[in-house]
C-alpha cells in the first residue's frame, strides 16, 4: 500500500469517529462546552446549536453570565435570559446570576414584593456576596431549569477554571448546605450533569499549552466524578493532514539543493504547511494518548474573520461530517 492511500484511509477513519461523536452530541439533552480562553468555544456551540436546529430539534444555546454577550455579533441580536428566537428551531440566551437569582427567588417566594424586598436587603446581598457557591448554584440552576423546556441546550461555559469551579460547585454546595432548599437543588443539579444525556465538550487548539489544559481539565473533571463518560474533544483550527511520507522526505531533500526565488517561495510555504500539520499531529496524538475519546479536527475557516463567518464555516465543515448541507442551517438573514 503506497503512503498516499495510508493517508487516505487514516482520514477515513477519522470521519466515521468524528461523525460518531458529533450525532451522539446533537443526540444530546445538555452540551457543556468548555475549554481554554479563545479557542472557539462560542465558535463551536453555536455551530453545534445550529446543526442540532437544523435536524429539528427544539435548540436554547445558552451563554453563562456573560457580561459582553459573544453571541450577539454571531446572531445580530442580544441574547437575553428569557431568551430570543433567531431561527425557527433555535434560541439564544444569557444566564447572568443576577437573572437567574431573581428567577430562583421566584419559585422559593410567591410574592414580587417580597423577592423584591430580598434582593434589596443589605444582609442578603452580603450573604450572597459571601457565601461561596450561592451565585454558581443560582446561575446553574437556571441552566438545569432550560433542559425542561427544551430538545437539547447547549451551554457556551465560561473557561476551563471558571467552568470546572461552576460545575463542581454542586459538591461543595452540598457540603456547605446540609439541608433546605439550596442543598436539594445542588443534589439536583449534580444528577443532571452527570446524566447519560449529558456531555462534556472540550474546546482545543493545536499548541502545546491549549493541549496541556485540555488534558488537565478533563482530569480534573473525571476525578471529581463530573463526566458520566469521556467528554468530546475538539481540536480547532487543526490542519488536516495532505503531506504523505515521500512529500515530507521531499521537502527536505529539497531544502538541501541550490534553488531559484521561485522554488524558495514553494519550499517556504510547504515548510509551513508542514509544521501546521505537525503541530496538529502532535497534539492530536498527545490528546488521545491522555483522553479516551479521538480528538475531533476543525480547520481553520478563511470566511473572512468575522464570528458569524466562522461559526458558519465551522458549521458547514461539521454539518458534512453528518450530512447537513448549508442551506439547511437556515442561517438568520
Ligand atoms: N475554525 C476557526 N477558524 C477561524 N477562526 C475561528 C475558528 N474558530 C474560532 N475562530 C475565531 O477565533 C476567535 C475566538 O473564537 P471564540 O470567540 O469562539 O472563542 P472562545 O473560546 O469562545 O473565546 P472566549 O474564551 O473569549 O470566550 C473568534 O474571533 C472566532 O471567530
Ligand atoms: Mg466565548
Amino acid at each position: 500500500m503506497g503512503a498516499a492511500s495510508r493517508v487516505a484511509d487514516r482520514t477515513d477513519d477519522d470521519r466515521e469517529a468524528a461523525a460518531a461523536i458529533l450525532r451522539d452530541l446533537l443526540g444530546a439533552r445538555l452540551v457543556l462546552v468548555t475549554g481554554k480562553g479563545g479557542t472557539g468555544k462560542t465558535t463551536f456551540s453555536a455551530a453545534l446549536a445550529l446543526l442540532a436546529a437544523a435536524k429539528g430539534r427544539k435548540v436554547l444555546l445558552a451563554e453563562i453570565d456573560s457580561q459582553r454577550p459573544a453571541l450577539t455579533p454571531v446572531f445580530g441580536q442580544a441574547p437575553t435570559f428569557d431568551g430570543v428566537a433567531v431561527t425557527e428551531h433555535l434560541t439564544v440566551a444569557n444566564l447572568t446570576w443576577q437573572d437567574a437569582l431573581q428567577a430562583f427567588l421566584r419559585k422559593l417566594v410567591p410574592s414580587r414584593r417580597i423577592v423584591k424586598l430580598i434582593l434589596t436587603n443589605r444582609v442578603v446581598s452580603r450573604f450572597l456576596d459571601f457565601t461561596p457557591g450561592s451565585q454558581e448554584i443560582v446561575t446553574l440552576s437556571a441552566l438545569g431549569e432550560r433542559v425542561e423546556s427544551y430538545d437539547l441546550v447547549v451551554a457556551d461555559m465560561p473557561a476551563s477554571g471558571h467552568a470546572f469551579s461552576l460545575l463542581d460547585i454542586t459538591r461543595s454546595a452540598m457540603g456547605l448546605f446540609r439541608s433546605g432548599p439550596v442543598r436539594t437543588r445542588a443534589s439536583e443539579l449534580r444528577a443532571l450533569l452527570i446524566e447519560p444525556s449529558t456531555r462534556v465538550a472540550l474546546v482545543g487548539l493545536p499548541e502545546e499549552m491549549v493541549v496541556n489544559e485540555t488534558i488537565e481539565t478533563y482530569a480534573k473533571l473525571d476525578k471529581f466524578g463530573l463526566l458520566s463518560r469521556a467528554p468530546a474533544v475538539f481540536l480547532n483550527r487543526a490542519t488536516l493532514p495532505t503531506f504523505t511520507d515521500d512529500e515530507r522526505s521531499l521537502l527536505a531533500r529539497l531544502g538541501k539543493q541550490e534553488l531559484t526565488e521561485l522554488q524558495e517561495e514553494f519550499l517556504r510555504a510547504g515548510r509551513w504547511e508542514d509544521e501546521l500539520e505537525q503541530a496538529t499531529a502532535s497534539s492530536r496524538h498527545r490528546l488521545a494518548e491522555a483522553i479516551p475519546i479521538r480528538p475531533v479536527l476543525v480547520p481553520p475557516s478563511t470566511a473572512g474573520g468575522t464570528s458569524a463567518g466562522s461559526v458558519q464555516a465551522v458549521a458547514a465543515h461539521l454539518g458534512r461530517l453528518v450530512g447537513i448541507g448549508r442551506k439547511q442551517l437556515g442561517w438568520p438573514a
